[in-house]
């Protein structure tokens, strides 16, 4: 574990039913090409977003547990399937940011996406967090994406209309975490 958490662990690692599948906080190397493939896999990403989603991962193994960024990557049959990046928000009390997670194309829809997400909360909740912030857009291809937030819990709490472009809106969705 590389990840300093500044407050007591949470719960017990999550356990997911299906063998072979492993999460972990570390970042490795062979992480950067991990993550331009799966972000690259989706094919609604600027290549502009993915460079800004390697540097994130160049932050963390530059800078360690300076980094403002922490990852969790999922590792199905020994190959990186999916991450997430989030980190806590500067001058804020328990807030933090969900700034990517992407599951590999050929894997989706099998609940790899809500173990990662879980395990995130869950490293949270450890930090001592409170609220989980997560900003997309309001275009239609993100549908499925705004989706898969409701369904993990996020509920919708602000639209900045005409943000990104004049019909592009940021939505920005929230989950407060149990308290204890
Ligand atoms: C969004 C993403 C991470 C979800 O991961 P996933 O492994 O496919 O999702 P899961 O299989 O864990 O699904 C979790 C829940 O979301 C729902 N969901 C997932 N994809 C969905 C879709 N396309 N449409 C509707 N619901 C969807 C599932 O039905 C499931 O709900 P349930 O468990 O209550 O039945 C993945 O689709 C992805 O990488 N998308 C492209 C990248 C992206 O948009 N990232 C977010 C912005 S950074």
């Amino acid at each position: 574990m590389s990840l300093a958490e500044s407050k007591p662990p949470g719960p017990p690692p999550l356990r997911t039913t299906e063998p072979g599948i492993m999460l972990r906080s570390e970042v490795l190397s062979s992480d950067r090409d991990a993550v331009r493939r799966i972000i690259t896999s989706s094919g609604f990403f600027h290549d502009f977003e993915v460079d800004v989603a390697v540097e994130l991962v160049d932050d963390r193994l530059a800078r360690g547990d300076r980094s403002d960024y922490r990852f969790v990557f999922l590792e199905r049959a020994g190959s990186v399937a999916g991450y997430a990046c989030y980190g806590p928000i500067a001058c804020t009390v328990g807030s933090f940011d969900l700034y990517w997670i992407a599951v590999d194309a050929v894997v989706r829809g099998t609940g790899l996406g809500r173990a990662l997400l879980a395990e995130v909360e869950r490293r949270i909740d450890g930090s001592g967090g409170r609220n989980i912030y997560i900003e997309t857009s309001s275009r239609p291809l993100y549908e499925p994406t705004r989706a898969f937030y409701q369904r993990c819990g996020y509920r919708l709490e602000a639209r900045l209309s005409g943000f990104y472009a004049p019909d592009d809106d940021k939505l920005i969705y929230v989950k407060t975490l149990p308290v204890g």
